[in-house]
């Protein structure tokens, strides 16, 4: 499973890029906002910018929501480095976006999925990944990671190649869990990746051989 970082914020790219396990970045008009980042030019700067720190693949989100406005500015998105992938809204003109980008050898990650229909609709579009939101399904009381499962279970039996891209990561558990059912990435916070490491009694057992080898010197 590849490992993204859901974030706009620089910082927290350059430190899970520093651990040297991270294969792309996430992000969206929220997370932009977030970090103060305001304006066609300066969004399409920060783009540039996550671009030259990380090699992998970049989401960057469309705004528009008809046909037209989203060709449009997917071309001025993937023109900003080759790791650009488009990253276009679940509606019937971004399923006809998506084959367009599809046709033309551009990436693209089909966002704001929420449901087995939406993902199949995705895939046969050609779309380079698709994102279930497994953190605001929970968040409506139903299990998201039961949709990842669903997913997988059909795009494997149907021989779809759109990557599952679990998206709307709350914590750690939601990482290993995606990971059990299937996901190909996972884009999370950078806390939850950092949650990953902490077990107490790795806490405890180092403490020990630190203490023993001091001990003895
Ligand atoms: C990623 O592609 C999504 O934009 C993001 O994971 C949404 O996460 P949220 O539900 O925490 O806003």
């Amino acid at each position: 499973m590849k490992f993204f970082i859901d974030t706009a914020n620089l910082a927290q790219i350059k430190e899970a890029n520093d651990l040297g396990i991270l294969d792309g970045v996430t992000t969206n008009p929220s997370l932009m906002a977030k970090e103060g980042v305001k304006g066609d030019a300066a969004v399409l700067n920060h783009y540039k910018t996550i671009c030259e720190l990380v090699e992998g693949d970049i989401s960057a989100e469309v705004v528009s929501t008809d046909y037209e406005g989203i060709i449009a500015e997917g071309k001025i998105l993937a023109a900003i480095a080759p790791n650009i992938v488009v990253k276009i809204p679940m509606i019937k003109d971004g399923i006809k976006a998506l084959k367009y980008f599809s046709d033309q050898g551009i990436k693209t990650n089909c966002t704001l999925v929420f449901s087995a229909g939406q993902a199949i609709l995705a895939a046969k579009a050609g779309a380079t990944y698709v994102s279930p939101f497994i953190g605001r399904i929970d968040d409506s009381s139903w299990d998201g990671v039961q949709l990842i499962e669903q997913i997988s279970h059909i795009y494997t039996l149907q021989g779809f190649g759109t990557e599952i891209l679990a998206a709307s990561i709350r914590n750690s558990l939601h990482i290993v869990r995606c990971a059990e059912a299937g996901a190909d990435v996972c884009t999370c916070p950078l806390e939850s990746i950092l949650g990953l490491l902490k077990h107490p009694l790795t806490d405890i057992g180092l403490a020990k051989f630190l203490a023993d080898a001091k001990a003895f010197q």
